[in-house]
């Protein structure tokens, strides 16, 4: 069973002075997430993703469609106690430290005591603010909420986390600990769903992304089956070729160049890259690296969603 299941969920908002215009942010979402997966959601500024999120957590109705979370509707009360959330711009009571904060959102989920006290002082080492434990929230900067955030958003130890953007604000360090904090996520079973547009980051720890452009669903899959289908051919160095064998080789390839004494190949075809393979081998070149050229994610982004248009088009009005 699919841990979340998302079936034609479609969101107008009404906006201008008498809310009588329909903006549909949202356009017949269907996807599934499985357990234990890192799942992406991508999409350029006002694609849709925290809207997909808060129907999720069943902060916003849907205009039409269904979604469920671990087998029940997003409406179920109980079903909330076992999932996590962090919303896109955490907003939290100004004056509470951040051990009071969580030991507030720990209550919430009914711990108490010493278990409760354990658990607050692990997440705070975790996310890094041990050293602001004391400190109120008031005085905290973007990327200390965004760790605080992240914090309550697991304390629960939740089955699933939605984190909208959980990486915003947060310094390389603060992205590194997030990653550190999503796989080991993982590893313990649970299944994360986060938007992001740190692409790097997606493509460092995401088993499956999804790309949403202008409210509909664009794109899904796991980064090899999206970024295979664009499979440029290879790249390979070598080192000790000499100009014998570079006449030898030079056939194969579409792009020849050296650096220092070491010669760059590029190879299209992929029976040429199979002969330059076994001509190496056979003639003892050494390999220093063979890397498939695809494009990255950033790239596939550019090209898939490049061409930026008005966010969502208007229907009616
Ligand atoms: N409360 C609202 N009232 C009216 N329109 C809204 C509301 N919330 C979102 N929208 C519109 O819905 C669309 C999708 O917004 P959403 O916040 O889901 O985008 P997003 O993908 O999260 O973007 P970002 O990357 O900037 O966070 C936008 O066009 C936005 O203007
Ligand atoms: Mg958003």
């Amino acid at each position: 069973m699919p841990v979340v299941e998302i079936e034609n969920l479609t969101k107008d908002f009404s906006v201008g002075f008498w809310r009588k215009r329909p903006v549909r942010a949202l356009d017949g979402l269907n996807l599934e997430v499985h357990r234990g997966e890192i799942f992406g959601f991508l999409g350029p500024n006002g694609a849709g993703k925290s809207t997909t999120i808060k129907l999720l957590m069943h902060l916003l109705h849907p205009t039409s469609g269904d979604a469920r979370i671990l087998g029940e509707p997003v409406s179920k009360v109980s079903m909330h106690q076992k999932i996590g959330y962090l919303p896109e711009n955490p907003y939290f009571y100004d004056y509470l430290t951040p051990a009071e904060l969580l030991t507030y959102a720990g209550r919430l989920f009914g711990m108490r005591g010493a278990p409760l006290a354990k658990k607050v002082e692990g997440l705070l080492e975790s996310v890094g603010l041990s050293h602001a434990r004391n400190l109120q929230l008031r005085k905290f900067s973007k990327g200390m909420i965004q760790r605080i955030g992240i914090a309550q958003a697991i304390i629960n130890d939740p089955e699933v986390v939605f984190l909208d953007e959980p990486m915003s604000g947060l310094d390389p360090l603060g992205r590194m600990e997030v990653r550190r904090i999503i796989t080991s996520l993982k590893s313990s079973g649970v299944t994360v769903f986060f938007s992001s547009h740190i692409l790097p980051d997606v493509e460092a720890l995401c088993d499956r992304i999804a790309i949403l452009n202008r409210g509909r669903l664009q794109e899904m899959g796991t980064l090899d089956q999206i970024l295979k289908t664009r499979f440029e051919g290879h790249e390979a160095v070598l080192s000790g070729v000499t100009p014998e064998a570079l006449d030898h080789i030079r056939k194969w390839c579409d792009e020849v160049w050296s650096m220092g004494d070491r010669l760059h190949v590029r190879i299209g075809a992929r029976d040429n890259f199979g002969a330059l393979i076994a001509f190496a081998f056979e003639h003892k070149l050494e390999l220093v690296s063979v890397n498939p050229i695809r494009p990255s994610l950033e790239e596939y982004f550019q090209s898939a969603v490049g061409s930026r248009q008005p966010a969502v088009a208007a229907f009616g009005g």
